[in-house]
């Protein structure tokens, strides 16, 4: 499906006025976990190109990097841009003093928020996420805080990320919840059981990240085979060599059902998740313009009933060998140092 042929729609997100675009652009691996780091130029190159091509719904977190992800949305928000995008971007996994560790406590939470302000140097983020859930404070506590950041202009709207039903509907009560952030895509659905009806029926909307499976759903198994050394991804579960082998033959019959369709399986794979309803922005992230244009793509594909049940039986949790997040007893020793930093973002 040709990205020329595509108008990118405009979705509202949650039940407070955020209004974004059907598509957003993950910006993580531009910086940080998938390889080295890409150049500032092409990378701000494809942000420009992203936004002009109507997807101005940038994903990024303090975390990424850390901290150089929101640096370069910074570069890339001068000159008029920042005016023309909803900026997400996350707080809650810090670093003092080489110690890595989550944290939802209130002042935390507001030195994370002006010192993200001043990396992307924005006078007010527009979607300010919980990026992992402190279990050692309240909930009720850091929204409080961020109630607060909201009245003072430093925010506009509150998400959460990876957090459960329970937490959602607590945080809720407290100040609406504009979006949660979350897993989903054709081969991770388990947040389909419990998740997913609950911001429903709280009026939250969905945004999803991985939905191309981390790239595994656009190449199958040439993704792995492509990984360089610091990839954090040779550590996934689905992605070690016992699992691999059966996954990609679901990857083969995804990519022949896009075939059959005439579209191409990243296109398959995001055009499943917006079907999943407008209130669901998926986020694909790629360091690529020629990729970006496939993306925007799947907007155009049409998919039906028939269609997704028959993806879903594909590529359905009893299918899919290994789990989604990081498996800490596959990495060697040394890789766990250089990874640490991972082990509360996937674990
Ligand atoms: N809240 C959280 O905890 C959390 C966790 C993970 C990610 N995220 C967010 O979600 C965003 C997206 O997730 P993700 O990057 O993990 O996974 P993803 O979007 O499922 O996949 C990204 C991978 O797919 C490749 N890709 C993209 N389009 C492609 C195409 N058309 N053809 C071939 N390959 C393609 C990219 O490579 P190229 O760069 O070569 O295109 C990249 O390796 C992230 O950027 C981040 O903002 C949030």
């Amino acid at each position: 499906m040709a990205a020329s042929t595509t108008t990118v729609r405009r979705i509202k997100l949650g039940s407070q006025g955020l209004e974004v675009t059907a598509q957003g652009l993950g910006c993580m691996g531009m910086s940080a976990f998938y390889g080295p780091p890409k150049s500032d130029p092409d990378m701000i190159a494809l942000i420009h190109h992203a936004v002009g091509s109507g997807v101005t719904f940038l994903d990024t977190s303090d975390v990424y990097g850390p901290h150089t992800n929101e640096i370069l949305l910074g570069k890339a928000l001068k000159g008029g841009v920042r005016q023309k995008v909803e900026l997400a971007t996350k707080f809650g996994i810090s670093f003092a003093d080489g110690k890595r560790e989550i944290r939802g406590d209130p002042a935390y939470v507001r030195a994370a928020c002006e010192a993200s302000l001043k990396r992307l140097d924005i006078d007010c983020i527009d979607l300010y996420y919980q990026h992992r859930i402190d279990t050692r404070v309240p909930i009720e506590v850091t929204i409080g805080e961020l109630k607060k950041l909201v009245e003072e202009g430093k925010i506009k709207y509150i998400g959460l990320s990876e957090a459960s039903a329970s937490t959602i509907r607590r945080a809720h009560a407290v100040h609406p919840i504009t979006a949660v952030q979350l897993e989903w895509s054709l081969w991770s659905r388990d947040v389909e059981a419990e998740i997913i009806p609950t911001c429903r029926e709280l009026g939250i909307g969905i945004v999803a990240y991985s939905p191309l499976g981390r790239g595994f759903l656009s190449v199958g198994s040439k993704l792995v085979e492509n990984l360089s050394k610091d990839d954090f991804r040779q550590y996934l579960p689905r992605f070690r060599p016992e699992n691999l082998a059966h996954n990609t033959k679901l990857f083969d019959r995804v990519n022949e059902i896009a075939q059959r369709k005439g579209c191409t399986p990243s296109q398959l794979a995001l055009a499943w998740v917006h079907h999943q309803g407008d209130d669901v922005c998926p986020i694909p992230g790629t360091t690529k313009i020629e990729n970006f244009n496939q993306n925007i793509g799947a907007l155009s594909v049409k998919l039906t009933p028939e269609e997704m049940a028959e993806l879903e039986s594909i590529a359905s949790a009893d299918n899919v060998k290994g789990g989604r997040t990081l498996s800490f007893c596959n990495a060697p020793f040394a890789a766990l140092d250089q990874l640490d930093g991972l082990r509360s973002l996937y674990l």
